[in-house]
């Protein structure tokens, strides 16, 4: 399985998330300010896949002999949300005195351990799954793109789901859609047919019901920026699910490297949240729609069953008290 991000020969290759799921293409980017572009276009996006980004683009600034610190600040800069992008930058640079070799091999070690460190995540995140979930096969609800596209490999979220199906134990996964680009829709649904898993895409007003419908065992989601408290900023969406899990007594677990836990940052009021461009919603509207389009949103950790990294479980409240297990 190809990574959704790698060195090139001077170069960082990437999967375009943007033609998918109608064309497979990669896109290889020679400059800084290409990868800064695709970063804001989402040809590469979630979290541990941008951390990954902002790691080869000092990489490839060091390479060329640029102002490689300039550099740093517009890749740290290009997306607000996901503290990956920063750390990915951060880890890099740390290696500038020791020059551009030492500068690349910091970025591809942090490559190679995404793959593993997602698997461990969502490892522990099933064991929380099974305990909480009675019910065999499990269904499943995933919003966004939390899987291979979204990290270097394997995925955080959907990485729960591929150890789960590895047992047979997926009956199937709702899919939101995930409006407005429709990472869910594209991208998930994507992975989830080329691994055969069965799932269903459905529009992200359903969840609620689909929840009250008893058609949802758990909801599993990646994160974006993960505060010292445990809120979790994740895909705009998220903390209505979150709301509706506990309402319907079902657990909400979320999965992310330890990259993504921004301890400086002692709760979720401090995440800055992107707004994009009207223009991903006003399609459909009469000319001149103003509108509100916020990509992520910020989930209180006490509506949160617990979040999984690769160090641990961490619990939440966000969960039925008859589900309730010792860890
Ligand atoms: O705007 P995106 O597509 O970059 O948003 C991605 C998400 O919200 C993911 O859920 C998150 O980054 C976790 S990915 C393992």
């Amino acid at each position: 399985m190809r990574r959704t991000i790698d060195w090139g020969d001077g170069s960082v290759v990437i999967i375009d998330q943007t033609a998918l799921p109608g064309e497979f293409r990669l896109l290889e980017l020679d400059t800084v300010a290409g990868l800064v572009d695709a970063v804001q276009r989402l040809a590469v996006r979630g979290a541990p896949a941008l951390g990954a980004a902002g790691a080869l683009g000092v990489a490839l600034s060091a390479h060329q002999d640029r102002d490689v610190r300039r550099d740093a600040e517009l890749l740290a800069t290009a997306r607000p949300t996901a503290v990956n992008l920063a750390w990915g930058v951060e880890r890099a640079l740390g290696k500038l005195a020791q020059g551009k070799d030492a500068v690349l091999a910091e970025a591809l070690a942090v490559l190679d351990e995404d793959e593993h460190l997602n698997k461990t995540a969502s490892k522990h995140a099933a064991e929380v799954v099974l305990a909480e979930c009675p019910r065999r096969p499990l269904r499943l609800l995933s919003h966004c793109n939390a899987g291979r596209l979204a990290t270097v490999g394997w995925g955080s979220a959907l990485g729960v789901v591929w150890h789960l199906h590895e047992q047979g134990l997926v009956e199937e996964v709702l899919v939101d859609e995930t409006r407005p680009l429709l990472q869910g829709a594209r991208l998930t649904a994507w992975e989830l047919a080329q691994a055969q898993v069965p799932y269903r895409v459905q529009p992200d007003g359903a969840a609620a019901a689909a929840m009250a419908r008893g058609m949802v065992d758990c909801v599993l989601v990646g994160a974006d920026r993960i505060a010292a408290n445990g809120d979790v900023a994740n895909k705009i969406g998220t903390y209505g699910l979150a709301i509706a899990a506990k309402h319907h007594e079902i657990p909400f677990v979320v999965v992310a490297p330890s990259s993504t836990v921004d301890s400086k940052l002692a709760d979720g009021a401090g995440i800055t949240i992107e707004e994009r461009d009207a223009g991903e919603l006003t399609e459909h509207t009469p000319e001149g729609a103003r509108a509100f389009n916020p990509a992520f949103d910020v989930t209180p950790f006490d509506l949160i069953t617990a979040v999984v990294t690769e160090e641990g479980i961490f619990r939440g409240e966000g969960r039925s008290r008859d589900r309730r297990r010792s860890p």
